[in-house]
């Protein structure tokens, strides 16, 4: 049976199962602008051109770069597309993330990526961290008022284990949870499922396991053979139909790779081919 082509946010966010990772259109280390910004905002327009509807962006990408460019190229925004972005980490300089999810901080991170992106409501806000010094309720209790307040339609977390992601649910409904999830790496494989029982969209970043699937050889290149697919479309196809509250997001600053990563949706793998390659990548 094909994988479903769409998934729903939330009960009424349609979304294509294949999204698209805008932390990659920033500069070297996640840091400043891209060396070629008029070429990633050609590359964001050809994303929603090409019918992708779910842009996955953060405040600290760049940081703010992210978020720029995609209000430069794309505002205003056509009907149905889905920009979900996140507060809670904080950039010292290229390469380096620090936590910061005080519930007074995370509601001025909204704040400002509501005026980047110029949007009155953000469709998908994420908890882009936990912060160990911050209980994830008084994270999550934030942006349940920000919620409240109209500027959140729905709320998301992201890198939680299960025990943080209840506690999150305790305090106000989460429609997606976003953790490093790919062939090589299914540490949250309990948490997938739990997603999975109760409907949540499960969005894993690192689907290329930051461009190395797309290299490596192996079963990702022989199933690809029998195709006619490369090694990325295996990895992102075998995501895909992995499970139906899967969405994948691969980032790339270039749009021949997001050509490619885009054809993925229409590979269908067989039981067997995915089950051969999660044996040989496990
Ligand atoms: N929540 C979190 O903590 C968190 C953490 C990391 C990422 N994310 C999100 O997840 C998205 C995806 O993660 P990611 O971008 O780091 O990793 P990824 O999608 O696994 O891999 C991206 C890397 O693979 C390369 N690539 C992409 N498509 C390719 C292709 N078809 N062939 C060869 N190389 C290809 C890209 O280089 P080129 O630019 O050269 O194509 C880029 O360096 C991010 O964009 C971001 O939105 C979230």
């Amino acid at each position: 049976m094909s994988a479903p082509e769409t998934f729903t946010l939330g009960g009424d966010l349609e979304v294509r199962r294949l999204g698209f990772g805008a932390m990659r259109i920033t500069g070297p280390g996640v840091w400043g602008e891209p060396d070629d910004p008029a070429a990633a905002r050609l590359l964001l327009r050809r994303v929603v051109e090409a019918g992708v509807n779910l842009i996955d962006t953060a405040d600290s990408y760049g940081p703010e770069v992210s978020e720029n460019l995609i209000a430069e190229a794309l505002h205003p925004y056509p009907e149905g597309l889905v920009i979900a972005t996140k507060g809670g980490l904080t950039r010292p300089g290229p390469g380096r993330w620090e936590p910061n999810c005080r519930p007074e901080r995370l509601k001025r991170c909204c704040e400002d990526s509501l005026r980047r992106l110029k949007l009155e409501r953000i469709d998908v806000y994420q908890l882009h961290t936990v912060d160990r010094k911050v209980p994830i309720e008084d994270s999550i209790a934030a942006l349940a008022e920000l919620q409240a307040e109209g500027k959140i339609r729905h709320v998301g977390v992201s890198n939680v284990g299960g025990e943080e992601l209840e506690r999150a649910r305790a305090i106000v409904e989460i429609v997606s949870v976003q953790n490093r999830y790919n062939l090589t790496d299914r540490s949250s494989e309990e948490v997938l499922g739990v997603c999975e029982r109760d409907g949540l969209g499960f969005v894993p970043f690192f689907p290329l396991a930051t461009g190395n699937l797309a290299r490596s050889g192996g079963m990702l290149d022989q199933v690809g053979r029998a195709h006619g697919a490369t090694p990325a479309q295996v990895a992102l196809a075998w995501l895909i139909g992995h499970s139906p509250v899967i969405l994948p997001i691969p980032g790339t600053s270039s749009i021949e790779h997001f050509e490619e990563n885009l054809q993925a949706a229409q590979l269908e793998l067989s039981d067997s081919e995915a089950e051969a390659l999660a044996q040989a990548t496990s």
